[in-house]
């Protein structure tokens, strides 16, 4: 599968930069601001490929959300955005600074192309409002965001949704069906001291990352919940693109909140029987393929070996 990873490095994008790079054929990386700043996720993209030697280009993309200021997760990712890594001095350099326009242009150009976005929807809004038919270059488009449950950044709203409402809205608006990776499913995907000691007596300096950027986020999460193991919501994702027959899913209308007092960056998914979506409506919210669950133990060894292998 020829992929094309959009992401916000952040510590479970890095791990998810490694699994695509094993588990798919990955053209090309294109950056947006989320976790950390723009300048910051670029870089973070740039090293983790440098790390693990990936000859992939790096394409500098949304340095804010189509609304207002942007975030910051620095509380969970670290000011780097890679934790507390010890990071080696950067030899490469991004592509371009236009990652909408490589995003329309590959979609074009390249065969069989799948488009998985795992921070704000910044850049494919963008990139949908330049190719109103984007969609259809792509053989498929899975997002990690949003949950049919709880969120994680509010009470309802999962942090990649709710950095960006406004582009999440269009994109599923336009762009639908979608796969929402969402975390209904990521947070059933942990992982705990004897998977980062695996990846840590690889020995390789991208496994080491790997293992670094797991245990810190492990080490925060104690902060905030008495668990001693984490999801990698992104890499995840990643496996849900490469090895959908692993993932349970369904297909409902799903809208995006932009401006519920409580309830912004909400996926509202419509889980009603379709006969009486029919009969009451509201009409025409688009649906798509929502993820419910999977085998934990196969996604999680897929995404371990990965690493071992980088
Ligand atoms: C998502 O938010 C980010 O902090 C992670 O990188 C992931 O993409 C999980 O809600
Ligand atoms: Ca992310």
């Amino acid at each position: 599968m020829n992929l094309v990873l959009d992401c916000d490095p952040g510590l479970d994008d890095a791990v998810a930069i490694l699994v695509a790079a094993h588990h798919a054929d990955l053209v090309g990386i294109t950056t947006v601001a989320g976790n950390v700043g723009i300048n910051r996720t670029t870089r973070n993209a740039l090293v983790v490929a440098q790390l693990a030697g990936l000859d992939v280009p790096v394409h500098r993309g949304a340095g804010k959300p189509l609304a207002g200021e942007p975030v910051d997760g620095s509380r969970i990712h670290g000011e780097s955005g890679l934790g507390n890594a010890v990071l080696p001095d950067l030899e490469r350099s991004e592509a371009s600074d236009d990652a909408v326009a490589y995003l329309c242009d590959t979609a074009r150009s390249v065969d069989d192309l799948h488009l998985l976005a795992i921070g704000p929807l910044t850049n494919v809004a963008l990139a949908l409002r330049r190719d109103p038919h984007l969609r259809r270059h792509l053989a498929g488009l899975t997002i990690m965001g949003g949950s049919a449950s709880a969120g994680n950044i509010t009470s309802v709203a999962e942090f990649n949704i709710w950095a960006d409402p406004e582009a999440a809205a269009i994109v599923f608006e336009k762009a639908a069906p979608l796969t929402m990776v969402g975390l209904d499913v990521t947070n059933k995907v942990v992982f705990g001291a004897a998977e980062t000691a695996r990846m840590r007596a690889a020995g390789t300096p991208a496994a080491a990352l790997a293992a670094d950027v797991t245990d810190f986020l492990r080490d925060r999460f104690r902060q905030y919940v008495a668990q001693s193991v984490v999801p990698l919501h992104d890499a995840t994702a990643v496996v849900a693109a490469t090895h959908p027959h692993l993932f349970e899913r369904s297909r409902h209308p799903v809208a995006v909140e932009v401006r519920g007092e409580h309830t912004r960056g909400m996926t509202v998914a419509d889980l009603r029987p379709p006969a009486l979506i029919e009969a009451i409506g509201p009409p025409g919210v688009a649906a798509s393929d929502i993820v419910w669950g999977t085998d934990v133990d196969a996604v999680r060894e897929l995404i371990v070996k990965a690493v071992l292998a980088s």
